[in-house]
């Protein structure tokens, strides 16, 4: 069995490279030959039948794509030409848009913080007029959580306390879209990582800040313990995956008011070396285990 490994070109820290490298490995453990190519290397060339890399070609056409990257146009080009593609196009794109992710999951009835997305403006405009946040800081009273859509490992999540240091922090974010939140108390500085594959939670953990800091991520500091979820935050994981069309991601459960579990988001694309050091847990393996059996069995 032959996959192709699409990652980002112009991502080349560590952190992004070890990840090829361990699905790398856990193919290989399986017999499975993954070429790691890069988003660059596989142009969207709209009017060739395959991606224009002759090396690729000379191989002929793999048996699935494992996508690792948020390079979705590439993603849906791929499909288009038939490919199967792990995590699909919508489902990586979903995932990306922290507002898309809240629209998806909350239509569905899932559990989230109170959300109130800010209007769209645009770069060479800016927010002109800010009579928007009236409504937001009624609604959600302070601390007001602010998030830009596209964000990761905790630095574009923000806080503000009042007025001002929103509208700070709105003015800084400029055109780029952001939400406003419900900042949930009894969450603060902890959340869970449940990693789910092919509809089975295969590894969780606890993450916590331990310095005061209301955000959790490990990237951010935080610190992390393994943890037993219960079977309401593992059926809510999966179900979350499932509403999104997602094969596998790493789910953000906030604990809100009576333990009562509280999507964060979702990660389509979501590192596991953490999982790893924290449970011992190699989620590439169920990764690859997975898209064999997919593939196998259909
Ligand atoms: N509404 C919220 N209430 C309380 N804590 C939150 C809330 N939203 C996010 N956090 C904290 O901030 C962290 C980062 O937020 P998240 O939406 O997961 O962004 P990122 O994609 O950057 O990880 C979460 O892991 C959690 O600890
Ligand atoms: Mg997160």
């Amino acid at each position: 069995m032959k996959g192709w490994l699409i990652t980002n070109a112009f991502l080349h820290t560590h952190k992004f490279s070890e990840i090829s490298l361990w699905l790398i490995e856990a193919a290989k453990k399986l017999s499975v030959e993954l070429i790691a190519k890069t988003n660059a290397e596989v142009l969207v060339q709209l009017d060739s039948d395959f991606p224009n890399d002759k090396r690729l070609n000379q191989n002929g056409k793999p048996d699935f794509v494992l996508f690792w990257d948020k390079d979705v146009r590439l993603a849906s080009f791929l499909e288009m030409k038939g490919h199967l593609v792990f995590n699909s196009s919508r489902g990586i794109a979903v995932c990306d848009d922290k507002s898309l992710t809240h629209l998806y999951l909350q239509g569905a009835g899932i559990k989230m913080p109170h959300t109130i997305l800010a209007p769209m403006t645009f770069s060479n405009i800016g927010y002109n007029n800010l009579e928007f946040l009236a409504p937001v800081e009624k609604e959600l009273s302070y601390p007001v959580i602010i998030k830009e859509c596209f964000g990761s490992f905790g630095q574009q999540v923000y806080m503000a306390d009042n007025r001002q240091e929103l509208e700070d922090r709105v003015l800084s974010i400029g055109a780029r879209p952001m939400l406003f939140q419900e900042f949930i108390q009894s969450s603060k500085g902890k959340d869970l990582r449940l990693q789910v594959v092919g509809n089975q939670v295969v590894a969780a953990m606890c993450r916590y800040s331990g310095n005061g800091d209301f955000k959790a991520n490990i990237t951010n500091g935080g610190k992390m313990r393994p943890y037993e979820p219960s079977q309401k935050q593992m059926d809510l994981a999966v179900q979350c995956c499932k509403i999104l069309g997602l094969d596998f991601a790493g789910v953000d459960i906030l604990f809100g008011e009576n333990q009562e579990p509280v999507v964060c988001e979702v990660n389509s694309n979501a590192h596991f070396k953490n999982i790893y050091d924290c449970t011992g847990i190699n989620v590439a393996d169920s990764i690859i285990e997975y898209i064999i059996k997919r593939i196998c069995i259909g």
